[in-house]
Order: C-alpha cells, then sequence, then structure tokens
C-alpha cells in the first residue's frame, strides 16, 4: 500500500475516534439515569428488555442516522403524545416535570447512545 493510502486510512480512524468520543463525552450518563429514575420512565422502559415501552436500545436503533431524532424525542417526552399500551388503551405519553432543557436534553441523547 502506498504511503498516501495508509495517511488516508488513518485520518479516516482518526475521524471516527474523534467522533465517537465527542459524542460520549456529551452525555451525562450518570444525571441521565437519575432524572430517568426519578421521572419513573423506568417504569415503562429499561435499557435492553421491552417493558410497557420500547428497550432504550431499540429507540436508539430506530432513530440511528436521524439528526433530528433530539428534537423530535425531546418534543415526545415533553408534549405528551398518545401512546397505546400493551393491553391495548391508550393514554398520553409521561411529561417529564423537569423544566430544565439541558436535562431534558442529556437524557434523550443518553437514550439514543444506548
Ligand atoms: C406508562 C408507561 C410509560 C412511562 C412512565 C414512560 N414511557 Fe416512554 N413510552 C411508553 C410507550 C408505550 C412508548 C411507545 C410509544 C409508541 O411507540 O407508540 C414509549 C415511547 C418512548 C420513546 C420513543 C418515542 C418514539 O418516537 O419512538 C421515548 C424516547 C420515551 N418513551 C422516553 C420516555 C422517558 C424519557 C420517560 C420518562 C420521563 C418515559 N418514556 C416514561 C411508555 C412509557
Amino acid at each position: 500500500m502506498t504511503i498516501r493510502g495508509q495517511l488516508f486510512i488513518a485520518t479516516g480512524i482518526a475521524a471516527i475516534l474523534l467522533s465517537t468520543s465527542v459524542a460520549a463525552a456529551d452525555v451525562d450518563a450518570s444525571a441521565a439515569k437519575r432524572l430517568a429514575r426519578k421521572e419513573s420512565c423506568l417504569r415503562c422502559h429499561a435499557v435492553n428488555k421491552k417493558k410497557e415501552g420500547p428497550a432504550y436500545e431499540s429507540i436508539a436503533y430506530k432513530y440511528k442516522g436521524h439528526p433530528e431524532a433530539v428534537d423530535k424525542l425531546i418534543d415526545h417526552i415533553t408534549s405528551g403524545e398518545k401512546v397505546k399500551l400493551s393491553d391495548g388503551h391508550e393514554e398520553n405519553h409521561e411529561i417529564v416535570k423537569t423544566k430544565d432543557p439541558g436535562q431534558i436534553r442529556n437524557l434523550i441523547e443518553w437514550i439514543l447512545s444506548r
């Protein structure tokens, strides 16, 4: 392989490492988990198994590569959209009680990075 080729690959790897570490550093996981517990999100959601609501892992999977997901999901947990529960009845989705936009965004970014 040529030096140029190797350089190209090395730059690519560096860019990937850089972008993932920046994304991970942005999320305060322990604050997100504390908020999820406090807001009783975990009553209906778990990270890796379906409960009344979808697993956070599958939500992250569903929205992978959708840059608008953060805003959409912030709206989801602040507006009380109708959701269908497993027994078939519909209710308004839980609305977060905190009014702190940074905390809300952090929670959504944590969910999306599962
Ligand atoms: C009473 C049960 C219940 C509680 C409590 C609850 N959820 Fe949900 N959640 C659901 C259900 C059911 C869905 C599935 C909605 C659908 O796919 O139609 C859902 C969907 C979601 C989604 C994905 C929406 C989408 O567009 O795919 C997110 C994100 C979410 N919940 C976050 C939260 C957060 C954060 C909390 C805590 C503030 C929370 N949920 C509390 C039941 C709940």
